[in-house]
């Protein structure tokens, strides 16, 4: 029988010596190879509804730095988008989609469509069929808060305050949105799956603005229901849930949210993260972007610090949060061979 994958491993729960690697946004525009095929398309989105050219940038980092997973190449925002809400990518300038300003407006929210999302699930399928037997295949979806949160403001901001906002003002119609989100999730993660992803990832990139009771409202229990509603339909896929700005609410998401690992990210002191879980919880992270960016001794020196916070646990290497487009590709590569040193 073919040994398992790395990666599968550990979210089963072994600690391995040499952890398995690979980076959040590791398909992108720090790749020159990346850079070329974007080129080609004619919009963001379209790019991430062509499955060929879709596939090639999936595959295009494990060529390079045979990482141990691939995550596939689309976006959080494609949910929004077959829910009929304008989306779209201004280069520079980052997604720009049609605001919600009203409960009216999300009363008037258009039903999810998931044939909408057709070319990613033909992604899934090119990707599995070029995919070394080593790799593990990642799918992935934005959690409701984060979802809602560009949906509500229209664009990135630095602290979610119009969302925040809303969701103060016009509490029952937040519930709405992010219960759609939530409905949406989960079958968009369940066909990913059924697709052929071996793993799927939540990001619940901008969880760490919230106040604690908000916290607990908008960020963990619409996770934790997406989690429940993918392991009722398969129960044998490893989810991963990467809420970023947990901080202390680790503790406690490990405790209810029933995922099998957790991304921490980079303010997160890893020892007191190890500390803080059951040793048998498998945790992914967490190097800081932008030691990668700097390379050199600098970021020898942090990747042994997190390598020793982790040793003898299931542990995931990855950044805290994704990588930066100004990161040189030498430093991605001795990255990957300073966690495969073994120790
Ligand atoms: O990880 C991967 O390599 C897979 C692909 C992936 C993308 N976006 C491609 C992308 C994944 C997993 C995402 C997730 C995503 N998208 C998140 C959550 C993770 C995080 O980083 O916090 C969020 C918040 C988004 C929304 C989004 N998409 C923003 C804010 C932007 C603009 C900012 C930016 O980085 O440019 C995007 C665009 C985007 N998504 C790009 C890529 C490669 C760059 C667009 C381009 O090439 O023109």
């Amino acid at each position: 029988m073919a040994e398992e994958k790395a990666l599968l491993s550990v979210l089963r729960g072994e600690a391995r010596n040499v952890p398995p690697v690979w980076l959040m946004r590791q398909a992108g525009r720090y790749l020159p190879e990346y850079r070329d095929i974007r080129a080609t398309a004619k919009n963001f989105l379209d790019f991430c509804y062509s499955p060929k050219k879709a596939a090639e940038v999936t595959l295009q980092p494990i060529r390079r730095f045979h990482f141990d997973a691939a995550i596939l190449f689309s976006d959080i925002l494609v949910v929004p988008d077959a829910m009929g809400q304008q989306v779209s990518f201004e280069s520079g300038a980052g997604p720009r989609l049609e605001r919600i300003e009203t409960p009216e407006q999300v009363e008037r929210l258009g039903a999810f469509r998931i044939e909408h999302l057709s070319p990613v699930f033909e992604t899934i399928d090119l990707v599995k069929a070029a995919l070394p037997s080593d790799v593990a295949f990642i799918g992935f979806c934005g959690a409701p808060f984060t979802v809602a949160s560009y949906m509500i403001a229209g664009q990135g901001t630095p602290d979610q305050a119009p969302a925040r906002l809303f969701a103060y003002r016009h509490a029952d119609a937040f519930a709405q949105l992010i219960d759609r989100i939530v409905a949406a999730s989960i079958d968009y993660l369940a066909r990913q799956i059924e697709a052929g992803v071996e793993v799927v990832q939540i990001f619940d990139s901008w969880a760490g603005v919230l106040p604690a009771n908000e916290f607990q409202r908008w960020s963990a229990e619409p996770v934790r229901r997406i989690v429940e509603g993918v392991k009722a339909r398969h129960p044998q896929t490893p989810v991963i849930a990467f809420v970023r700005g947990a901080d202390t609410h680790l503790t406690q998401l490990v405790k209810t949210i029933g995922a099998d690992a957790y991304g921490i990210d980079t303010a997160l002191d890893p020892a007191w993260a190890a500390a803080q879980t059951p040793a048998t919880v498998p945790l992914q992270g967490n190097l800081d972007p932008l030691v990668l960016v700097v390379g050199g001794e600098a970021l020898d020196r942090e990747v042994e610090s997190i390598r020793a916070a982790f040793k003898g646990r299931p542990h995931i290497f990855n950044l805290g949060h994704g990588i930066l487009q100004q990161t040189p590709i030498e430093n991605v590569e001795r990255l990957v061979a300073r966690v495969r040193r073994g120790g």
